[in-house]
């Protein structure tokens, strides 16, 4: 009988892999990822205009191609990839080749000039983006013994957990060199980030030329949080990650782990500084002399402030490799 119907223990990894993507995943859900929780995507269509800003410092990097790619890499229901060819100067768009790649099915409604793909097409000459894939990538959880030994936490599909055999082999050798400090005291907990740095090295290797960005809530070994990050949302709140397919079940991204030689990280708030959003407010003058465009400014900086904050979006890691361009992220 399936492990679900009978609620034998699996790792995190497993279980979550079932609860998030299987048949009756929560992914799989008509609403889609808007119904559980606001990315920057859905935050402001700023971050759109800033991404296609993006795309044209790599199109001008490449020498403006015939075929520019745009990869909406985990593109929920296509929202970003959608406002990117909006945000597009014409020349630009009429260049692009826009494809979002999704495990969950194609919306009706979507622009026919995106083609939608359950894996990234082979030799992208251009921009892949993923926003927020890589925290979704199962992995296993790991607690520290009364032994000081760390072993794989296992869980039912009603979320009761218990420990497991002690982590060995690869992800033994992960995370002494990723998460030292999880071997430290009993309790500790960590997340085995290996299937995420697979899951991103596998989407570099799909660019050709150009760039490849993974945005999301990252930690690098200074920041390693002492008992993990795994936790679940569901209509837009938190709540326990339960792996029955009710809810999200997220963990924070080790970016720095996931990063091929050569890569960048660096916060959004910069990131999105260099590409013109800066959460600065209209002039009061402009309130007296133009009122309504006041307003309108006020809104963009609303926004802008939302994707840029400290403790929100701003803190978000952007990891960013470049393939045979220069860097188009440099100040
Ligand atoms: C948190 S949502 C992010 C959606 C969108 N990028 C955004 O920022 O609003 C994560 C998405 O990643 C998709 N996903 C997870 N693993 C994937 C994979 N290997 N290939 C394609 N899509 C994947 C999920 O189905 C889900 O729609």
């Amino acid at each position: 009988m399936a492990a679900e119907a009978t609620g034998e223990w699996r790792g995190w990894r497993a279980a979550a892999e079932a609860a998030l993507y299987g048949p009756d995943g929560f992914y799989r859900r008509p609403e889609g990822p808007a119904g559980h929780f606001r990315t920057s995507v859905h935050a402001s269509p700023l971050f759109a205009g800033a991404v296609a800003r993006l795309l044209c410092r790599v199109d001008e990097a490449l020498g403006r191609p015939d075929a520019l790619d745009l990869v909406d890499m985990a593109a929920g229901r296509g929202e970003l990839v959608t406002g990117v060819l909006a945000a597009l100067p014409a020349e630009v768009a009429a260049r692009t080749r826009a494809y979002a790649v999704e495990l969950a099915g194609r919306p009706e409604t979507l622009d026919h000039r995106i083609e939608w793909l359950p894996e990234p097409p082979p030799r992208v000459t251009g921009l892949l983006f993923a926003n927020e894939w890589l925290d979704n990538v199962p992995l296993e959880v790991v607690e520290v013994d009364s032994a000081g030994v760390p072993r794989l936490v296992l869980v039912r599909r009603d979320g009761t957990e218990r420990l497991g055999e002690p982590v060995a082999g690869a992800e033994a050798e992960w995370l002494a060199r990723w998460w030292p400090p999880a071997r430290a005291a009993e309790g500790m907990r960590a997340e085995i980030g290996l299937p995420r740095d697979e899951a991103w090295a596998g989407a570099v290797s799909a660019v050709g030329r150009g760039l490849a960005v993974a945005v999301d809530y990252a930690h690098t070994a200074t920041t390693r949080p002492p008992f993990g990050t795994l936790t679940g949302f569901r209509e837009g709140r938190e709540t326990a990650p339960v792996p029955d397919g009710s809810c999200d079940i997220t963990a924070h991204v080790a970016l720095d782990a996931c990063a091929l030689p050569g890569a960048r990280l660096l916060s959004q708030r910069d990131a999105l500084r260099t590409l013109g959003i800066t959460g600065a407010r209209p002039s009061l003058e402009l309130a007296t002399t133009r009122p309504a465009e006041y307003v309108r400014a006020l809104a963009t900086a609303g926004e802008a402030a939302e994707l840029t904050a400290t403790g929100g979006l701003g803190d978000f890691g952007w990891l960013v490799q470049s393939v045979g361009i220069p860097d188009v992220l440099a100040d």
